[in-house]
């Protein structure tokens, strides 16, 4: 790892590694990081504009492996919320981070996500956080969604989490945009008390426990977020040092 006069020189570390196993090397990526010396710009600074603690918790445990200062929307206290009325998850990552990033003034990072149940024509889909009103609770949208589904058999409670994801830079420009999705289906009842939403509900395609019981580091592996991670860090770790 040659000096290049104090500028970034990360790049040579990540782009070394197979990315197609890159969640499960996070660690040893850690390492690498705490042995090379990395620079990074002061305006190393990314927003995830969510203000979601289930997201932001993933987000942290994924993205703190770059040399990016992380903030999120409580380190802007006068920012004004984005309206989601968007008719697909992609349109609206990119509503809320060219909003966000418009106030911010720096490199933001949106996501939109929620679930479809094949039984409900797709809903929740984009209206997965309104499911039970404006203020409802995870568990008020969960009962809403068992009810919804009180007579639908086992085989037919087929169902998918998506994810998509906006990379959007100070002055508006879109970077990067990807999608991820996980197959699986809903549970007959709530189960376990990990992560958030509708976790407890959902059993992964391949599994017999429920995201709310499956360890955080397994979610984060076949998860929707997580895939979408995995390409959004891809695009993070190949042009690092010119992000701003
Ligand atoms: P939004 O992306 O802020 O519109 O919110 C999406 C909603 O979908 C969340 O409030 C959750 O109810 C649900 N959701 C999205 N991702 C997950 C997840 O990983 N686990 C459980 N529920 C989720």
């Amino acid at each position: 790892m040659g000096s290049s006069g104090g500028n970034s020189r990360l790049i040579v570390a990540v782009k070394g590694y197979d990315l197609q196993n890159f969640l499960a090397k996070l660690k040893i990526l850690k390492e690498i990081r705490k042995e090379t010396l990395i620079h990074m710009s002061p305006s190393g600074t990314l927003l995830i504009a969510t203000g979601n603690r289930g997201k932001l918790k993933e987000f942290d445990e994924i993205l703190s492996t770059f040399p990016i200062r992380l903030l999120n929307l409580t380190d802007f206290p006068g920012i004004a919320p984005v309206s989601e009325d968007g008719m697909t998850f992609i349109e609206n990552a990119l509503l809320k981070a060219r909003g966000y990033a418009a106030q911010a003034g720096i490199l933001t990072l949106a996501d939109d996500s929620g679930l479809e149940v094949d039984a409900l024509g797709g809903a929740p889909g984009v209206h997965s956080a309104r499911y039970a009103g404006e203020n409802a609770l995870d568990v008020e949208r969960n009962k809403q969604l068992l009810d919804a589904l009180s007579l639908v058999k086992d085989d037919e409670r087929t169902a998918r989490f998506v994810c998509a994801l906006a990379l959007v830079d100070g002055s508006g420009d879109v970077l990067f945009v990807t999608t991820g999705t996980c197959e699986g289906r809903i549970s007959t009842y709530p189960r376990g008390v990990r992560g958030f939403g509708y976790d407890p509900l959902f059993v992964p395609s391949g599994f017999v426990e429920t995201f709310g019981e499956l360890d955080e580091s397994v979610k984060d592996r076949i998860s929707h977020r997580g895939k979408a991670l995995k390409s959004m860090c891809q695009y993070i770790a190949e042009n690092l040092n010119h992000l701003r």
